[in-house]
């Protein structure tokens, strides 16, 4: 079922001795408060708790708000513990669906209920409608499948007797205000999957391994192939699937590769001996067996299939691993595990073909497949990545790069903090972010760093301050200029949510005790008032916004501490109250984002562009509002020699713009090739970086080289594989596996009750589309769907998707 995961638990083993070793040094080394908050801080004033960074403004007066907001609270009491999903349909509608799930097993039998909730005021009220679910008990490991876009469309998959001839399902084209019940002829065995660009097209994946299509949003099925392994919509009603010979689709052996674009009518067979694939924007990749059945290659396809080309990134053997860390049009970002069980690979990033790639990150930490990397693409401002390596003496660092992975430098100390112990030099030290492996590592880190594309700049993130990651108990930090600059601005750890397009940051301390307030800051970060919320307190499992942070509201999910009344509770809070002033032109000042020169031409320019953004000033008290869109102006840069990267073939010697030919490939045959006749390998030896507008100034020309001469072609010319692989460190080649790098949107919060496993608060937000091709898991588990897709019963290991 998961056939390296016995090599690579030892890793995990040993990064987990680490981890405790580390902690015993830290004991005590607690995290630093903001100089001048330090005392103040837990005291309760009339107006709440004010917690000031040092050396900021004073902080803008909210006014009285307490009384205020108080009028647009709204408390919500749920009649059923255990665990709950909720999800956001459509896009400023306010549609919640809740769903809750409780499940005893009582000897043979299994005593289940499920209840379903709607809102249609952000959560402010929420109306029972259990009863359109005709009593029966719906699968929560289905969660809830949402359409694309604003369809308004969901897909609840109940429960059905043991022994019955298919699946039940409960299906709503209107915002969940009706559901209709429709039997299947199959069981599915994955969530249901829908066509990004007709929602009215659905396909599904059974138990027995057939793909079954609906045109007409699941009221009638039409199977159209047997074996499929994996099955993914591309544009144009195109549905891209493997296939088995053989009725197996263990991940162990490899499949065919076929297309459709009509709905079953016509079959075409794209490619063999494919061990996983993915849709990646414009990019089809696909992981393929060589026929020696040891080493796997990535091949791309830009059109849908017909015509692949050979990425040039080293092969990989059964014990490792590829992965897409991130992909846009232009560039993709790919994790390649090392050799050997270390935990950490190299991340590559790719030219605009997606063929050649450049070495980006070496050691960077990544330690199951499909598991645990903190790689994160910053959502608030172009080009910025965080990554953790881990370096020799076994200890995480972070490291942040601002130009899409070209070079990457340690997080700046904040300056607001000192040096913990784990700093060799108590003046000299960097900020270090916990992200999905501290998650994975249960280091008290409730949220993984968040940031949001219309709050521009902004990262909020756990971390701690000194030589590497530390296992002290994190604190919060934030950076108003996309990772350039850090401060501290909550002490332990919190969890947070962006509002108003970065206008409100709210935040919930992470408490094993009853907790009654909401912490909310209007400037950034600098200052944070407390709101009571509640008279009676509560154990909080998470903070739950709309999607998208345009939103003014937030609830606060937990349950009630008492034994007798253990049920979901939620308090909505609506911030407009406090910011009822809309924001006009004299609130917002301009910015250069990526600003490190101040003064000299080049300064801001990256990617051959700067961008000038207005942002709100940080004293400004009004609201964005919903309407709210980032106001950007873009001016080009003259190109430099670091406008392009080395093509295949070349390399920069260190602290050098030039690029050179490597010389071991002289006189090589190279074990890389393109196949097809659309793209010649041509080269100068540079090649623009992806996504790079600079104009005019450096134009590196030279005579152009066929590298074909150089080829040998991947998939044809098998004989000559191996033979060189050795050799060409950069060249072999590989696959795909896509870390759910989603996991920033998605909240799976679990509470033990009564210490039994049966008694799960378990609480979920689901993304807002369940399937948007291009950010799911993209790895060996796809090949293998009886790993049972997203969730799992009673299991930790579900924490991602
Ligand atoms: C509930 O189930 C009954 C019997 O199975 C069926 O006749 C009825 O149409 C269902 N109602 C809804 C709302 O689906
Ligand atoms: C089918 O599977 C069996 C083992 O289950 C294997 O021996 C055989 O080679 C497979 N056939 C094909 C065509 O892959
Ligand atoms: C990173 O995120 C931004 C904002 O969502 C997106 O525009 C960009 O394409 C992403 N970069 C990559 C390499 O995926
Ligand atoms: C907050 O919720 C109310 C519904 O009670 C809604 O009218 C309002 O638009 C929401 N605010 C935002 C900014 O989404
Ligand atoms: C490259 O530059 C760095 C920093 O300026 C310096 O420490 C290093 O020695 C240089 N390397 C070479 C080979 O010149």
């Amino acid at each position: 079922m998961w056939p390296f995961g016995d090599v690579r638990a030892g890793g995990l083993g040993l990064y987990l001795i680490l981890v405790i070793g580390l902690w015993r040094v830290l004991a005590g080394a607690g995290a630093v408060w903001p100089q001048g908050a330090a005392g103040s801080s837990r005291e309760r004033r009339s107006a709440g708790l004010v917690e000031r960074a040092a050396g900021e403004e004073m902080c803008s007066d909210p006014g009285p708000f307490h009384d205020r907001l108080a009028k647009d609270t709204h408390t919500y009491l749920f009649d059923l513990s255990g665990e709950l999903t909720l999800v956001w349909i459509g896009d400023g509608t306010g549609v919640i669906l809740v769903l809750t799930t409780f499940r005893i097993p009582l000897f043979l039998v299994t005593y289940s209920q499920s209840k379903l909730y709607r809102s249609d005021d952000y959560g402010k009220t929420f109306q029972e409608i259990t009863i359109q679910l005709n009593d029966t008990f719906v699968r929560s490991e289905f969660g809830m499948s949402l359409g694309p876009e604003n369809s308004g469309k969901v897909i609840l998959v109940g429960d059905v007797p043991s022994g019955s001839s298919g699946g039940h399902i409960f299906r709503s084209s209107d915002f969940a205000n009706k559901f209709i019940e429709t039997d299947l002829p199959f069981h599915p065995l994955l969530p249901v999957s829908y066509n990004p660009e007709n929602s009215n097209c659905l396909f599904y994946l059974s138990t027995q391994y057939d793909l079954w299509i609906s045109r007409n949003f699941g009221e009638s099925w039409k199977n159209i192939h047997q074996n499929v392994c994996a099955a993914k919509w591309d544009s144009g009603n195109t549905i891209i699937f493997t296939t088995s010979v053989n009725e197996s689709c263990s991940s162990s052996q490899t499949h065919t590769m076929k297309r459709t674009s009509d709905f079953g009518q016509i079959f075409k067979v794209l490619i063999d001996r494919v061990f996983s694939f993915g849709l990646w924007g414009r990019f089809l990749l696909a992981s393929v067996m060589d026929e020696d059945k040891i080493n796997r290659r990535i091949y791309v396809s830009k059109d849908k299939g017909d015509k692949w080309n050979m990425a040039q990134l080293p092969s990989v053997t059964h014990e490792q691993f590829y992965s897409v860390l991130a992909a846009n049009d232009d560039l993709m970002v790919i994790h390649v595990d090392d050799v050997g069980d270390t935990g950490y690979g190299t991340i590559y990033t790719s030219d605009e073909r997606g063929i050649v790639y450049s070495k980006s990150l070496e050691r960077h930490l990544y330690t199951t497949r499909g598991g645990e990397t903190d790689f994160t693409n910053v959502t608030s401002l172009r080009g910025v990545f965080i990554a953790s390596v881990l370096s020799e003496d076994n200890t995480v660092h972070s490291v942040i790069s601002f130009d899409q992975g070209g070079e990457w430098t340690s997080l700046r100390k904040p300056e607001n903090t000192k040096c913990d112990s784990t700093a060799q030099d108590p003046e000299k030290c960097s900020l270090h972010i916990h992200g999905q492996y501290s998650i994975s590592q249960n280091l008290q880190v409730p949220m993984a760093p968040l940031s949001e594309p219309n709050a521009v700049g902004i990262i909020i993130a756990h971390g701690s301050v000194g030589d590497a990651v530390s296992v002290s108990r994190p604190s919060v930090y934030l950076s108003d200029d996309g990772g350039y600059s850090w401060s501290l601005v909550l002490d332990g750890p919190h969890h947070y949510a962006i509002l108003d397009s970065g206008g409100l940051i709210v935040a919930v301390e992470q408490s094993e005790l009853p907790i009654s307030t909401i912490k909310f800051s209007t400037d950034e970060g600098q200052c944070w008032f407390n709101y009571t919320f509640t008279n009676d307190s509560v154990m909080f499992t998470g903070l739950a916004s709309e999607p998208g942070a345009r939103s003014l509201n937030v609830t606060v999910w937990g349950y009630r501490p008492s034994y007798q009344q253990r049920v979901w509770v939620s308090y909505t809070v609506d911030f407009a109250v406090l910011l009822q002033k809309i924001c006009v032109e004299d609130d917002y000042i301009k910015w250069l984002s990526h600003s490190t020169d101040p003064g000299a031409p080049a300064d801001g320019c990256v990617l051959g562009y700067k961008e000038h953004y207005l942002r709100l000033r940080k004293s400004s008290m009004c609201q964005n509002g919903r309407d709210y869109f980032v106001n950007r102006e873009n001016t080009y840069c003259t190109c430099t020699l670091d406008d392009y990267m080395c093509d295949f073939g070349y390399f920069r010697k260190e602290n050098e713009s030039e690029c050179h030919e490597q010389p071991e490939l002289r006189g090589h045959e190279l074990d890389l090739c393109l196949f097809g006749e659309e793209e010649k390998l041509t080269t100068s030896g540079y090649r623009k970086i992806p996504g790079d507008k600079c104009a005019g100034g450096m134009n590196p020309v030279r005579e152009e080289m066929d590298l074909r001469k150089k080829c040998t072609n991947g998939l044809e010319q098998k004989s000559q594989d191996g033979a060189y692989s050795s050799r060409i460190p950069v060249i072999l080649s590989v696959v795909i596996v896509l870390l759910v790098a989603v996991a920033a949107a998605v909240l799976i919060i679990k509470k033990y009750i009564c210490g039994g496993r049966f008694f799960v608060h378990r609480y979920s937000v689901l993304r807002q589309h369940a399937d948007t091709q291009g950010d799911e898991p993209l790895d060996t588990s796809i090949t293998d769907p009886r790993r049972g897709g997203h969730f799992h019963d009673d299991s930790d290991e579900d924490l991602l998707e």
